[in-house]
């Protein structure tokens, strides 16, 4: 199904054929995922997933429902054990280590679902986040950062998490993640549920925060609003990386929507 280089015109190939180079446009990798494979016992989540962010840029993962989009980014992040391939980060293996060591090297994962302590509050969610920083005299200020980016949880510090808007959760976990100082920020479909204003503003942080520096790699289903804001993008299908090419040649190829993302 992929197109060969040449044959169709477009930059837009298939990862094998192109080299987990194509990503960097000669950036050096800040994080680098080789033929990664997921169970769940029997059941395969991903199969063969591979790709690479360039420090400073934003990269983004497609593909439809059951793609294996968390999966790669659990695996990642520590949070489901990965059962073949590898995880580069910083050039260095993360794959096997725990969470919380992998998340104190620097990546940290606004998750699916927020995964929020719903009775507890907002700020009490967000100190959890800084639970790898070793320096504690550094959270006061890392928690008015968060504050700063987004006011409406600094409003809301004492609230109960489990009270707050959809919308307000998703900045409560983005904000958790950024508590622990990462220099790449994983997303998982910071868009899912929420309405077209808050989506909005939504993104405009996140190009903000991309802006001050950080790296991101963002999981959507939404394929437009990825393609707008990431660099580059790999399209994931039944648990593998089928396509890769910059954000502008996979908007632009109709063949690639249709068949990969069900868009008609
Ligand atoms: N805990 C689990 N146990 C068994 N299978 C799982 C588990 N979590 C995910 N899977 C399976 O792994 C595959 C990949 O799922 P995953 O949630 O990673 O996809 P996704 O691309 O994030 O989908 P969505 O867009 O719906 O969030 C699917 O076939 C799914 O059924
Ligand atoms: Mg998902």
């Amino acid at each position: 199904m992929s197109p060969t280089p040449g044959q169709t015109g477009t930059d837009v190939a298939a990862p094998a054929a192109r080299g987990a180079r194509q990503g960097s446009g000669g950036a050096e990798a800040l994080l680098k995922v080789t033929g990664l494979e997921v169970r769940y016992g029997d059941l395969i989540g991903v199969a063969d997933v591979s790709f690479e962010v360039p420090v400073g840029r934003v990269v983004a993962l497609l593909g439809s429902n059951g793609a294996g989009k968390t999966t790669t980014l659990n695996a990642i992040a520590g949070i489901v054990p990965t059962s073949n391939g590898s995880v580069l980060f910083e050039g260095k293996p993360v794959h096997g280590l725990p969470a919380h060591a992998i998340v104190r090297r620097g990546l940290a994962l606004s998750p699916e679902g927020w995964r929020l302590f719903v009775q507890q509050t907002v700020e009490s969610n967000l100190l959890l986040g800084a639970t790898p920083v070793v320096d504690k005299r550094k959270i006061p200020h890392l928690l008015e950062r968060v504050y700063a980016t987004f006011p409406r949880l600094a409003e809301r510090r004492l609230q109960r998490a489990g009270t707050m808007s959809g919308g307000e959760r998703q900045m409560l976990a983005v904000g958790r993640a950024l508590m622990s100082e990462p220099r790449l920020l994983l997303l998982d479909e910071p868009s899912l549920g929420l309405a077209p204003a808050v989506i909005e503003t939504m993104y405009e942080t996140f190009q903000r925060l991309h802006k001050e520096g950080l790296t991101i790699l963002l999981a959507e289903q939404s394929v437009d609003l990825a393609l707008e804001f990431a660099d580059h993008a790999y399209v994931l299908q039944v648990g593998r990386t089928v396509l890769s090419g910059s954000a502008r040649e996979l908007a632009d190829n109709a063949e690639v929507q249709r068949i990969y993302l069900g868009v008609s």
